[in-house]
């Protein structure tokens, strides 16, 4: 295992350090295959990287993207669905071409087919850098507790901890999708690289349990210790049961 843990106590410098390796690894490999999460802690990281290419230090032109997971039954459209989120938050701002983006379908009616397109994209491509939050309650992508780690692409039922912890972002809980499909645990396995944020501190047992915890399916991000090359960014509080024991 190769685990790089690094706290800051300044989040804009976590960021800042964060979009600066990307911003070289873009430059490195213009073809890159980024795999992108959503939620409120890689925001400040797509603001730096939409500064970095108005700036003209990188260009995403030949960039290609895979996101982790989408609701079931929320419209593309739907202010709350993570293809609106992707657009807004980064898509827009950059040179990326549209059809160089890759999110699961959670508005096709035909689960299994949604599956099936995004197990096979993935197998035909490699994912260079996988990015990652990680959830409350340690899950990653959407596999909530209890996902099998060989699993592929696949829907899932929100655990009901992930579900009110997303509730802030619809108008009432009974909104907040049921379902979700997501990136399986061994498909985020096969990054050739990983990189873990996570800030706060409600995700401090989740981060805890992942890097010291054993590897179980009951805190999907204890698999990461077996991940051959993972970064971890924390801010203190995230950092602060195995720094302070607290
Ligand atoms: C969400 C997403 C995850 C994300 C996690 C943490 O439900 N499906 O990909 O990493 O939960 O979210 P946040 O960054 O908002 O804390």
């Amino acid at each position: 295992m190769t685990v790089n843990i690094k706290v800051f106590n300044d989040i804009n410098q976590l960021y800042e350090e964060v979009a600066s390796y990307y911003v070289e690894k873009i430059n490195q490999n213009p073809n890159i295959c980024l795999g992108l999460a959503t939620g409120s802690t890689p925001i400040m990281l797509y603001q730096k990287l939409i500064m970095a290419y108005k700036d003209q230090k990188i260009s995403f032109k030949q960039v290609r993207t895979f996101n982790l997971d989408e609701y079931i039954g929320l419209h593309q459209n739907h202010k709350q669905s993570y293809y609106t989120f992707m657009k807004e938050q980064l898509f827009k701002h950059i040179d990326i071409q549209d059809d160089h983006t890759f999110i699961p379908r959670g508005d096709m009616n035909d689960d299994i087919k949604a599956i099936k397109t995004y197990q096979n994209l993935l197998d035909k491509n490699k994912i260079d850098i996988q990015l990652l939050g990680i959830g409350a309650n340690g899950h990653i992508g959407f596999n909530e507790p209890g996902t099998d780690f060989e699993s592929k692409t696949h829907v899932v039922k929100l655990a009901a901890k992930t579900r009110s912890d997303n509730a802030r972002l619809f108008n009432h809980l009974d909104e907040v999708p049921t379902h979700a499909i997501t990136m399986g645990i061994k498909e985020i396995m096969g990054a050739k690289e990983i990189i873990v944020i996570a800030v706060g501190q409600n995700k401090k047992d989740a981060v805890y349990e992942m890097i010291y915890g054993d590897i179980n399916i009951n805190l999907p991000a204890s698999i990461l210790q077996k991940h051959p090359n993972v970064s971890i960014y924390l801010d203190e509080a995230a950092a602060s049961k195995f720094q302070k024991g607290e």
